[in-house]
């Protein structure tokens, strides 16, 4: 098929990338310039796994980039629409860079088109874009408007696109469902699972995608639930965890117990300073507005978002707690980005918490394996970018962890032991055992556990035991 992706960012440039790999003919459509000539150098401009190779296998074959909505509109038989869907302060999604190019769709059309929603949307959106495309397109305009939610987790976004568990079509029309059937025939039948050169499944690998065909409005209904649900299942288990650290048990061992039973599922019931990135945040906000609108009484959202909101502060105390005072102390930080896997620092925890002990007067040296760019971009020189961990370390009155990156999870304890002016780690990922900080040497402080304490410290209680929790 002939595909246009309209946003070439973190889900418009896989989504692209990955139809390509299915076989399609894909224009890949941006408004800037700079990110287009970087793509047609063979540059990614993004952190993603996978999508390296998938854009030189395919760049300038089945893959190519423009500038213009309407060459690629009138290329193309499916249009996505992916371009980005910024909270406004109200909480409301700003929905007007989809109008905007709803609007150049519509004076580009040359035949029947479908015009798919991929970014995030409220509910009510594939109205509108309907209605402005019929608007303003010719009086023999053919279109039909489809919501196809992504479910992608940046890090492991080309896996989830090629091995989703479900992949949900919100298409209010017979043809505009077949079309989109199409574009998804090799996940759904699996032939794309028999390929030689696929991108290598995870482990817990479905037989085929699930496609699940609803309305529009239901589409555009499940993804603003599903990201909800995730961010209350996380600001449940901080709230779990916040008890846990009040009556001395362990959060791990809650989770565990948790987590196995079917019933609730293990996955994102991870404790630690709250979850971020481009889309919780603001997916939330934007559904609890939806419910506002519809006069829908929805509190609880209003709890999933304070509970987030207050984990941050916690972890600003819980550093108070360790250090006593903060002005002028040297906090090692490793971790930037809003999760492990990525570049991605929007709305990242990691950066609110840095902000914070910037505002403390605290001197940060700061580690992170991809997302030091764009931390420079919002926090400029107020902090010193190093090379490694082991640098953050040292000579630090503390180690922080912020990000749940895997090489952290693996650090050489006795040399972060060895530069630490004080052996201390304040984890806000959970990121080490207990049992495996015990024999460290290090005061390990983490989220919703008892605080291991070394025995060395002991000796120390004098100079150190007293601020200790
Ligand atoms: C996407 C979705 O669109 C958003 O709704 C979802 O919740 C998260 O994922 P994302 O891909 O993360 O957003 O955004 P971003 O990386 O900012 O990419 C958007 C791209 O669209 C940018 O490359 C931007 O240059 C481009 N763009 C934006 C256009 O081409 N035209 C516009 O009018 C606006
Ligand atoms: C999310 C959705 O998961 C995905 O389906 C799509 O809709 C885009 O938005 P993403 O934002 O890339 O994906 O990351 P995700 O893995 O969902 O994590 C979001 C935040 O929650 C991160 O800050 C992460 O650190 C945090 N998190 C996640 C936790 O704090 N605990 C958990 O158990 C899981």
């Amino acid at each position: 098929m002939k595909i246009a992706v309209i946003g070439s960012g973190y889900v418009g440039l896989v989504a692209a990338a990955c139809f390509a790999e299915l076989g399609h003919t894909v224009v890949c459509v941006d408004n800037n310039q700079s990110k287009l000539d970087a793509l047609n150098r063979g540059e990614t401009p993004i952190h993603e796994i996978y999508l390296p190779e998938l854009l030189e296998k395919h760049r300038g074959r089945r893959l190519t980039y423009s500038g213009s909505i309407r060459d690629a509109v009138r290329a193309s038989s499916v249009i996505f629409i992916a371009v980005g869907t910024p909270p406004l302060e109200s909480g409301d999604a700003d929905l007007s860079y989809v109008e905007g190019v709803a609007r150049e769709i519509a004076v580009s059309l040359n035949g029947y088109k479908v015009i798919v929603e991929k970014s995030t949307v409220p509910v009510y959106t594939s109205e509108w874009v309907r209605r402005v495309i019929r608007l303003t397109c010719p009086e023999d305009g053919e279109f039909d408007v489809v919501s196809n939610p992504e479910f992608l987790r940046e890090g492991t976004a080309v896996t989830d696109f090629l091995y989703p568990d479900r992949i949900v079509i919100g298409a209010d029309t017979e043809r505009s469902r077949h079309v989109l059937e199409q574009v998804y025939a090799p996940l759904a039948n699996g032939t794309y699972y028999t390929a030689d050169d696929r991108i290598p499944e995870p482990c817990d690998l479905p037989a085929s995608a699930k496609v699940i065909h609803t309305s529009a409005k239901s589409a555009e209904l499940i993804k603003h639930a599903s990201n909800a649900f995730l961010a209350m299942k996380i600001s449940f288990i901080n709230a779990v965890s916040n008890v846990c650290e009040s009556v001395d048990a362990d959060i791990e061992e809650v989770r565990l117990g948790m987590g196995t039973d079917s019933r609730i599922g293990s996955a994102f019931l991870r404790a630690g300073i709250g979850y971020g990135g481009s889309c919780f945040p603001k997916d939330v906000a934007a559904f609890r507005s939806v419910a506002q609108q519809a006069r829908c009484s929805f509190r609880l959202l209003d709890d999933v978002i304070s509970i987030n909101d207050e984990q941050r502060g916690r972890f600003i105390r819980k550093v108070r707690e360790t250090l006593w005072t903060l002005k002028g102390k040297r906090i090692g930080v490793l971790g930037l980005a809003f999760k492990g896997g990525t570049d991605d620092v929007r709305e990242s925890p990691a950066i609110a918490i840095v902000k914070s002990l910037l505002a403390e007067q605290c001197c940060i040296r700061a580690y992170d394996p991809a997302g030091m760019n764009g931390a420079k971009q919002i926090l400029n020189d107020s902090i010193s970018y190093v090379a490694d961990p082991y640098q953050a370390a040292e000579g630090a009155d503390a180690l922080l962890i912020l990000t749940d990156w895997e090489d952290f999870s693996v650090l050489d304890l006795g040399r972060l032991k060895q530069v630490l002016r004080y052996p201390v780690i304040i984890d806000g990922r959970n990121l080490y055992s207990l049992e495996a900080m015990k024999n460290s040497g290090l005061m390990y402080v983490s989220m919703g556990r008892p605080t291991v304490q070394p025995s060395t410290f002991a000796s120390k209680k004098q100079e150190f035991g007293e601020f200790a929790k």
